[in-house]
Parts: structure tokens; sequence; C-alpha cells
């Protein structure tokens, strides 16, 4: 058995800042309930037209190739998070695949797992990397919802937390011992799918899989229970990463950094507490960024990584939670 090692991260944001103070303008809120709710300060909306969620990610592919040393022609596989695709169907690996010019018609899969999708498409990736089946796997999440939002005061309650953005790390083989992806581990629970969900299209009724989206605005846009996904959250956060340190003989002192999706910095803090963390051991950056879904795990990885914030053989745990409810973890040492 192999193992595998992230080797490069990139990411792209699109370049329109939409501030709290842009949001009041438009629905009934406030950049301090924002604020003090969830931490954001400001999100990137992308502009339509000119990006879209596969070709964000391929964007982000390109940097995290290039940081790599490496080509499109050195990927072996795609993997690719989203729950906001171009199409209902094909998902946006295959346009990956062709937006980066890959010479081979290399395999490529799309994972729906919401803001845990990232770390689910890291477990998928280090599988086939372990197996020996592939040699190097470009892992991206990207997200494309502001135009999914319903940017009105009925929509402020899920609206003002999400942004758009993407990711990408460059994941590959390495023969060397007790390095790389330790280990990941992934759960759901799915009698909770619809605390956080959008309906439609969908079959999950006898009504026809397309309804007019104005006429069905409420099916068509995120609906949340904020609450519960915020209870179950700061349990599950908790019970995944001490699942990771655990497998591992380790304890949350030995973290040199916990990489948690970026939700909402209030269940950030609670983990953080309860792991007994300090500060420079937990990075946030949902105050610029907000909440972009698969995205937010692998955009902080490419800040780290330009910031030169990761140093060889520390010891990483990235943690999701959300929709499905799905929640996950990974245990890296780099
Ligand atoms: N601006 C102003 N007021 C608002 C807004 C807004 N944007 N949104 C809601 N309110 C009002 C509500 O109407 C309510 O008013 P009322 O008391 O008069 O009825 C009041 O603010 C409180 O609303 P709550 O929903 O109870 O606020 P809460 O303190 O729970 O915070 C929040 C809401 C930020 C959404 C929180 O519950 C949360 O962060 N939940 C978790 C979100 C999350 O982690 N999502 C998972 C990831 S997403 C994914 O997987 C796709």
């Amino acid at each position: 058995m192999y193992n595998s090692k992230i080797v490069g991260a990139g990411h792209y944001v699109p370049e329109k800042i939409v501030t709290n103070k842009d949001l009041e303008k438009i629905m009934d809120t406030s950049d301090e309930w924002i604020r003090e709710r969830s931490g954001i300060e400001e999100r990137r909306f992308a502009e339509m037209g000119v990006d879209t969620t596969a070709n964000m990610g391929t964007k982000s592919a390109k940097i995290a190739l290039e940081r790599a040393g490496l080509t499109a022609d050195d990927v072996d596989f795609i993997v690719f998070a989203t729950l906001s695709p171009d199409y209902y169907f094909p998902g946006p690996g295959v346009t990956v695949q062709h937006e980066l010019g890959c010479k081979r018609t290399v395999g490529a899969l799309d994972v729906r797992n919401q803001c845990s999708g990232f770390i689910y498409s890291l477990s998928v990736a280090d599988q086939f990397i372990k197996t020996g089946m592939y040699k190097t796997i470009l892992v991206i999440g990207s997200e494309l919802q502001s135009s999914g939002l319903d940017l009105t005061t009925r929509g402020r309650g899920v609206s003002v937390l999400f942004g758009d953005g993407a990711g990408a790390v460059v994941l590959q083989r390495t023969e060397e011992e007790n390095k790389g992806i330790l280990s990941t581990h992934m759960h759901s629970e799915g009698q909770f799918a619809e605390l956080l969900c959008v309906k439609s299209p969908g079959n999950h009724t006898k009504e026809k899989f397309y309804k007019d989206m104005h006429e069905d605005y409420k099916n068509t846009s995120p609906q949340m229970d904020g609450q519960a996904v915020f209870k179950n959250a700061v349990v599950r956060f908790s019970q995944v990463i001490m699942e990771a340190l655990k497998a591992n003989n380790c304890a949350p002192a030995d973290l040199d950094m916990f990489v948690p999706h970026q939700a909402n910095l209030r269940i950030t803090q609670f983990v953080q507490r309860k792991l007994q963390l300090p500060d420079n051991k937990v990075y946030s950056n949902i105050q610029k960024f907000g909440n972009t879904t698969a995205a937010t795990i692998p955009i902080i990885l490419s800040e780290l990584w330009e910031k030169k914030g990761i140093k060889e053989n520390d010891l990483f745990v990235l943690a999701a939670f959300g929709s499905g409810f799905t929640w996950a973890s990974a245990l890296i040492r780099w």
C-alpha cells in the first residue's frame, strides 16, 4: 500500500466583493447581525457568464498543478465536489478534464456531499492512490452559490452566509511512511436531509421534476433550520476530530493546525474551546469569503501554501459538517 500526499494547492475567488453593507441595501439585515451570528464581513459573488463552478475549479486546479511542478498531463483522475454544478448533469469534473486540456481521457468523478464534499473527495482520491490505481489526482471543491440564493428579506436566514469560490489540491503517491493523509473518517445521518437542502428540481414528490423557478421559490432556493444545524455541527465536529486523532494515537495537543469547514465562526470557536486549541492553531477565513461550502477547506490550504504556513511534519486535522447531514475529518502529516 502507498500513502498519498498533498503536493500543491491553489484557489480562485471571483473579483466582486459583496459586503454586509451591500446586503443591507437589498434586504432587511444588518452588518452587526451577520458579524455577530456568523463572523462574516464580506463574500465574493461570481459574475454570471464569466465565472462558472467548473471554470473556477479549473483555475484553482491550474494553480495547484503549477505549485506542484506538474502539468495537466500528469493528472490521472479528477474528483470534483460541489452542490452548485453548472448543469444538473453532467457534473463539472468532465468540464475540468476538458478545460485543463488533459491529453488523456482521464476519469472524472463528481461528489455530492455539500460542506463535507471536499473531505469525502480527498478520501476517495486517497483510496485510489493507496491501492496503486492512480498516482496523481486532482481534488477540487468549487461553488457558485450566489445565483441560487434568495437575496431578499425572505431568504436572509440563509443567503447572507454563502459565497462563491474554488480551491484545489494535487494528491500524489508517496512511499514515505507516516506521511500524507494518515486517515479519513466519514459519516452521514440522512434523517436530517431536509433540515438543509434545495428540493427542486428533484424527484422527491409526485410532482413533475421541473417547476417554474419563481412559482416554486421555496423549493429552488436553499432551506435551512439553522439552529438544528448548529447544534448538530458542534457535536459532530468534535466527535469526528477525536475519531481521527484516536485512530492515529494522537491528542488535540499534538495538532499544529485545525482547518475547519467555514460554516460559522461561532461553530469554529466552540470546537476550538472544546479541543483547547490556541488561536494560532485554528484557521478561519469566513470573515472575507463567507461559507463557500465544498471550497472552504481547499481555499484555506491554498492560502496557507501561499503564506508558507505549512511546515514539514506538521500535523493537520481537516473537519467538516453540513447538509445531509454529513460530516468528515482527515488527519494529515505534511
Ligand atoms: N438579518 C437579520 N435578521 C435575521 C437574519 C438576517 N440575515 N436572518 C435571520 N434573522 C432573524 C430571524 O428572523 C430571527 O428573528 P425573530 O427572532 O424575530 O424570529 C432572528 O434573526 C434569529 O434567527 P435565528 O435563525 O434563530 O438565528 P441564529 O442565532 O440561530 O443564527 C445562523 C442563525 C447564523 C444561521 C445559525 O443558526 C447558524 O450558523 N447555523 C449553522 C449554519 C451552518 O453551519 N450551515 C451548515 C453549512 S451549509 C451546507 O452544508 C450547505
